[in-house]
């Protein structure tokens, strides 16, 4: 369903929604923080107390909550991590450990719960509701594009951006000396990174686990383009296929280049979001937010074809993302 922010006449009939919590969970992403300042503004402009659960569900079960006002989020927009900090929380998966949550949040009045984070995070949000019956809107916050029914997360342009400058100096190196560089980047299970900062740097081969790798083919053709005079040589590898040594190991007496391993690693999940995770941050929190007040739970925020919908949790949760295959075309054949 497509939203529009409420109407008056909308307002009037909505449910009669006192108290919201948010929280950021799991791999933190750039524009968590453009989010939770979304759902504190627009919320309290909606006459709710919302509140903010510090430390993703590892917080919630210590109680880690506080109350949040306009102030609290002033100047956080342009800001990397997440204010309300991140955890992982391994014990999340038992249903006792979310009865627990449950008895939390309700002990502390709250009638609604924004979950910003990944598929983890999302599914113990989607289970907080089937189980617990607490109303949960999730908003999709991670680096690695692997969510389903979303065109885009908040936090995959900022670290698109990142990659991309990353592999631009490299290359200035690698041409320098006429050098080969692995680049292994970030991605858990998908490809998505990889392949798209593979294609707009023009690496001469992207690596990534949706695609069976034959060195020998591969290492052939990096020797060719050698041979016929290319003096750089750029491989990005996804996390989730091989790591950056391992593909070293099986190229580098193939293609006669000098080769050099970089692991980008976290400094790709860091830094001032930009304008693009700014905009889609705010309109997923206001949305979330609209949501719960519209008596619409047990979603999660999505942008689809330019505009902001909600989609039902557990159809978002039933499958990972595909790869656009077209994309992992695409840097083939202008590679
Ligand atoms: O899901 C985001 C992500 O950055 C993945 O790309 C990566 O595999 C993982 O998190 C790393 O997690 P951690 O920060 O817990 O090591």
């Amino acid at each position: 369903m497509a939203l529009i922010y409420l109407t008056e006449a909308q307002l009037k009939e909505a449910i009669d929604l006192k108290r919201i919590a948010v929280m950021t969970s799991g791999g933190d992403s750039p524009g968590m923080n453009a989010a939770i300042r979304a759902v504190v503004r627009y919320g309290i402009k909606q006459g709710l107390e919302v509140y903010g659960i510090k430390r993703g569900y590892a917080g919630l079960l210590d109680e880690d909550i506080e109350e949040m006002t306009f102030a609290s989020v002033g100047g956080i927009m342009e800001k990397g991590g997440t204010i309300l900090r991140s955890s992982r929380c391994p014990e999340f998966v038992r249903k006792e450990t979310r009865a627990e949550a449950a008895k939390i949040l309700k002990k502390h009045g709250i009638e609604g719960l924004v979950v910003i984070g990944g598929e983890g995070s999302l599914h113990g949000a989607m289970f907080l509701e089937e189980e617990q019956k607490i109303p949960v809107v999730g908003i999709p916050g991670t680096i690695d594009n692997d969510i389903a029914m979303t065109d885009m997360s908040v936090g995959v342009d900022t670290c698109l951006n990142t990659v991309v400058d990353a592999i631009q100096k490299l290359k200035d190196t690698a041409t320098s000396h006429e050098r080969a560089f692995i680049i292994e980047v970030m991605g858990r299970h998908s490809g998505y990174i990889a392949t798209v900062s593979g294609l707009v740097t023009g690496a001469e081969a992207i690596i990534i686990p949706e695609v069976p790798v034959n060195y020998e083919e591969l290492g052939n053709k990096l020797l060719q383009e050698r041979e016929r005079g290319k003096i750089n040589c750029i491989v990005v590898v996804a996390e989730g296929t091989a790591s950056a040594y391992t593909v070293a190991r099986h190229l580098e007496h193939r293609i006669g280049y000098e080769t050099r391993i970089t692991i980008l690693g976290h400094i790709q999940r860091g830094g001032s979001p930009t304008a693009f995770d700014r905009l889609l941050a705010s309109r997923m929190g206001v949305a979330a937010v609209d949501a719960l007040m519209n008596g619409e739970s047990y979603v999660m925020t999505a942008l689809q074809g330019g505009k902001i919908v909600t989609v039902k949790l557990d159809e978002v949760l039933k499958e990972k993302k595909r790869l656009d295959m077209d994309l992992v075309k695409l840097a083939g054949l202008l590679s």
